[in-house]
């Protein structure tokens, strides 16, 4: 990381012995010897190029604004609503994660990447009942500013230059004002006008909210907890059915994350041969979301062997070994934000053994089974998992490892059959990889299935090393398939992962193809 050590020659100011002891919040300062002189100010402030005054394309995502606004809005008519981007999060010290924007937010400003840290949406209402989105946000700074050259967090010259409020306008089609403004518009007409805020995303701006309620003498913190929440969930049921420019990025984000599959085998060989193998594969399947897109829509899972029994092994420290199965759960988070969530467990040799075939071939009956009932009519979320178990129960009862009939673990009064498989079957998929994850219990598991719904089915069958209830030969044996699926209008699913080979012969084919270029 660079630091600005070198910025400038001269020192600010000589320690005399007078000065009181130097804070600890200004220690981080003593690494660096900025000058701070007014000629170097004015100096640092001139003989820039004009900016360009060309705007940027209307993104694609534009057209859909409006529409997420009013859906946003329809059970609050008349309310202020408050979408916080969320800020930078500290990672250690000085240093900050890359900036991801809540979802909430993403979606209703339709902006991606890195874009706004400190942003906020607030849902303004119209006088014709429905809410229009304003986007608020921190403009560039003109670089006759301190800003421009001396804040490491914010300045154009250490994270290059923000947009303007008319960039962003002709990007998204969204009224834009300068962040500095946003208080005057929380509270304008706080008494007559009813204000929520997504909860827990943005503590400054919730303090802004707070201060405006109590002057307006409407309910605050606690007492105005369940209402804000109500937002919240509204904001994640809304996102449930997907618009056709969604769709048509998880599409994408799933044609990419094949690529990065693709680059996974690539890089097999050389993960053999690797004290940590699985360090190899996360590797090569996170340079491609780099490439690609935004990055991770999550961590990466890549179990080699008995790790794959571990349901959320992302250490990746392991050795991968010819004759394992190795177990990857990886998705790519395209710029528009959007993830793709796939699991492929590969042969590391390009072949399946007996055992690890058997075992295989029932989790992929099992996700076909799943698949098939979402493809009829009237089918509730919760019926996909259902038909992914019946599959399983039988076919643990046929290999004579369940200890009571499959019926009977079927039964509510049973489910042994999920000591093989804790997991759930299906989540709903988007922004976030768990998308939807503040949606009723009716909107989601209890739901009918509907068009623009998209979800994974990823059924698994988990027989760790250490587990004497099984046969010897299933022991150190994990496996999942998991592919994502949309609803399309006609009520029929449409498998979106279908060119990421699933079959025992078309991922040994897949193996070989990979391989030998
Ligand atoms: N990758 C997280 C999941 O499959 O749910
Ligand atoms: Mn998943
Ligand atoms: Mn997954």
């Amino acid at each position: 990381m660079t630091s600005d050590e070198n910025a400038a020659a001269s020192p600010t100011a000589a320690t005399s012995a007078e000065e009181a002891p130097q804070s600890m919040a200004d220690r981080s300062n003593n690494r660096s010897r900025r000058p701070s002189s007014e000629a170097f100010r004015e100096f640092m402030g001139s003989n820039w190029a004009p900016r360009s005054s060309d705007l940027p394309d209307r993104s694609p995502v534009a057209d859909h604004l409006a529409a997420r606004a009013a859906k946003a809005g329809e059970p609050f008519p008349g309310e202020r609503l408050v979408v916080p981007a969320g800020g930078l999060k500290t990672r250690n010290n000085d240093t900050d994660y890359r900036f991801r924007a809540h979802s909430a937010f993403a979606h209703l400003s339709g902006l991606g990447g890195e874009k706004e840290p400190d942003a906020v949406i607030v849902l303004e209402p119209t006088s014709s009942g429905s809410h229009e989105a304003i986007l608020y946000f921190k403009p560039r700074s003109s670089r006759s500013s301190e800003e421009f050259y001396a804040d490491s967090r914010y300045g154009e010259f250490w994270v290059g230059a923000r947009p303007s409020l008319a960039e962003v306008e002709a990007e998204t089609g969204l009224r834009c004002a300068d962040i500095s403004s946003l208080r005057d518009a929380l509270a304008k007409d706080a008494g007559q006008v009813h204000l929520r805020i997504v909860p827990q995303v943005d503590a400054s701006v919730e303090a802004v909210v707070t201060e405006v309620r109590q002057q307006a003498g409407l309910p605050f913190g606690g007492d105005a907890r369940a209402e804000d929440e109500t937002l919240e969930e509204h904001l994640s049921e809304i996102r449930l059915n997907k618009d056709p420019y969604e769709l048509s990025e998880l599409r994408h984000a799933v044609e990419v994350t094949k690529v990065g599959f693709e680059d996974i085998i690539a890089s097999l060989p050389r993960a053999t041969g690797h004290p940590r193998g699985e360090r190899v594969i996360e590797g090569a399947f996170g340079a491609v979301a780099r490439e690609v897109g935004n990055g991770l829509g999550y961590d990466t899972i890549a179990a080699a062997g008995n790790h794959a029994n571990t349901l959320h092994w992302m250490d990746n420290d392991g050795e991968v070994h010819a004759g394992d199965l190795v177990l990857i759960d990886a998705g790519i988070e395209v710029d528009s934000l959007y993830t793709a969530d796939i699991t492929r467990t590969l042969p590391v040799n390009g072949h399946f053994s007996e055992p690890q075939a058997k075992v295989y071939q029932a989790v992929l009956d099992a996700a076909e089974a799943a698949l098939a009932r979402a493809n009829q009519s009237n089918t509730r979320f919760r019926d996909v998992h259902d038909a992914a178990m019946t599959v399983i129960a039988d076919r643990l009862e046929k290999w004579g490892v369940l200890p009571v009939s499959a019926a009977e673990s079927l039964s509510p009064s049973g489910q042994q059959h999920r000591r093989w498989m804790p997991h759930g079957t299906s989540h709903h998929l988007g922004l976030d990889v768990h998308d939807c994850a503040q949606a009723r219990r009716e909107m989601y598991q209890d739901a009918l299935l509907e068009p623009g719904m998209t979800f994974t089915i990823e059924p698994g069958l988990y027989f760790r090393a250490d587990d004497l209830s099984v046969p010897d030969e299933l022991r150190g044996i994990g496996v999942r398939i998991e592919d994502d699926v949309q609803v399309n209008e006609d009520g029929s699913v449409t498998r979106i992962s279908e060119d990421i080979p699933r079959t025992i012969a078309d991922v040994e084919a897949w193996i070989a193809a990979v391989c030998s270029h």
